[in-house]
């Protein structure tokens, strides 16, 4: 199998099969990311442990396919890792997803399928949507937000 053909399978299964897709009833923030381009929208949900890490983080919406596949293994290499972790993630993604340059850091694991977007800025914003929710979702701490693809 070719590795591209590897690459769309993951990102398929995921978006068929979302995982942590749901609510999630006691979290502290509620994330709207929204990409006016196209009208996707994910709605995250994050619980934060004693030290700040994410206890849990669950989300609903419907998108592309590329934009739900990210959120699925997004929740899945972000649960339970602390702040820090986290914060170097989104960053290694960013990176991945923009940086020519970038030789994809181990760290990532199957979230690597999504490299394939670099050359594609409209697909880089169906990728990035999750991410950007839960960068806000780290800042705000608490409550309800909305962010957006686009700079308003
Ligand atoms: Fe809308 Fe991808 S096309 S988020």
């Amino acid at each position: 199998m070719e590795i591209e053909e590897l690459y769309q399978e993951v990102i398929l299964d995921h978006s068929r099969r979302p995982r942590n897709f749901g609510e999630l009833p006691d979290a502290a923030v509620l994330v709207h990311g929204d990409n006016p381009a196209c009208g996707d929208e994910i709605h995250l949900a994050v619980k934060f442990d004693p030290d700040g890490g994410l206890e849990d983080i669950k989300f609903t919406g419907h998108g592309c396919a590329i934009s739900q596949a990210s959120a699925s293994l997004m929740t899945m290499k972000l649960k339970k890792k602390s702040r820090e972790e986290v914060m170097g993630m989104l960053r290694a993604f960013h990176d991945l997803v923009t940086d020519e340059t970038n030789d994809a850091s181990k760290a990532l694991g199957d979230l690597r399928v999504m490299q394939g977007v670099r050359k594609f800025p409209q697909r880089v914003k169906c990728a990035m949507l999750p991410w950007r929710a839960v960068e806000q979702a780290l800042e705000q701490g608490a409550g309800e937000a909305t962010v957006s693809t686009e700079p308003s």
